[in-house]
């Protein structure tokens, strides 16, 4: 059975200590209401800036079901890159998993598909989850192009990895154009390309391994709309960003399975 995920991508924002009391205050919220209480089970992951994650991680060190995670690492596992960090680094201070392939990543830093096929490789290798993003542009969809974009960055990015790599792989479908905006995918969009995602999986993999994957979506998911998104078959969770810097509105939306 795939598991139900709820992932706040902090992106850019907080200062150390708004950090520590988002985490605390979210943690804080769980631990009344513990995630194996809530409908669906899901598990809680933040993925804070990379100077933060060790103190993320205390803040939220004994609340059941929570993890955190860096929102990127270097393609390579060690070495002369300054300001660079490895996900071997990630992994030693506690972290258990990465973003990959975010749409910010590919759009502002020029991350490719070959590029994104090395991160993977770096973040399994070191033991981290791969939080693999996809998603396609405007005027992608505009065109009708958006499932032929997505199968080819999920076919670039994953389908080069044996089953049992795979297996442990994460999906975010993001569509560019939702991604901050304020205007979402419809459900119908949504559950259309999640759906589309894990028939891609079945034919290079197997019916099975597609059913354990955990495909979220990614892309204005607020308190408002989590519900509904969240209600479709294929939709296994939420890539959360502007909504996962308020504590009340991040716990609204793991409440929303
Ligand atoms: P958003 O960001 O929720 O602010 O649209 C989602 C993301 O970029 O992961």
């Amino acid at each position: 059975m795939r598991k139900k995920i709820v992932a706040g991508n902090w992106k850019m924002n907080l200062d150390l200590e708004g950090g520590r009391k988002l985490a605390t205050e979210i943690c804080a919220m769980i631990k009344e209401k513990p995630l194996s209480e809530l409908p669906g089970n899901p598990e809680v992951a933040f993925f804070p800036p990379f100077v933060f994650i060790t103190e993320v991680l205390k803040a939220s060190e004994g609340t059941s079901g929570v993890s955190v995670g860096s929102q990127n690492i270097h393609q390579l596992e060690k070495g002369a890159y300054t300001g660079e960090v490895a996900a071997a680094m990630v992994k030693s201070c506690g972290a258990t998993h990465t973003l990959i392939g975010h749409s910010e990543r590919r759009a502002y830093f020029h991350e490719d598909d070959a590029l994104l096929a090395k991160k993977v490789e770096q973040a399994l290798n070191s033991g981290l989850t791969p939080v693999f993003c996809c998603g396609e542009l405007l005027p992608e969809r505009e065109a009708g192009n958006h499932f032929k974009v997505v199968k080819e960055q999920v076919e670039k990015g994953l389908f080069w990895l044996e089953k049992e790599q795979f297996e442990k792989v994460v999906i975010a479908y993001e569509p560019v154009w939702a991604i901050g905006t304020g205007v979402t995918a419809s459900p119908e969009q949504a559950q259309e390309m999640h759906a589309f995602i894990r028939q891609i999986m079945a034919e290079k993999y197997d019916k099975v391994t597609a059913e354990n994957i955990s495909v979220l979506y990614g892309g204005s998911c607020n308190a408002q709309n989590a519900k509904e998104l969240f209600s479709q078959p294929d939709v296994d969770g939420g890539l959360i960003g502007g909504a996962s810097l308020k504590a009340t509105d991040f716990f609204a939306i793991i409440s929303s399975f």
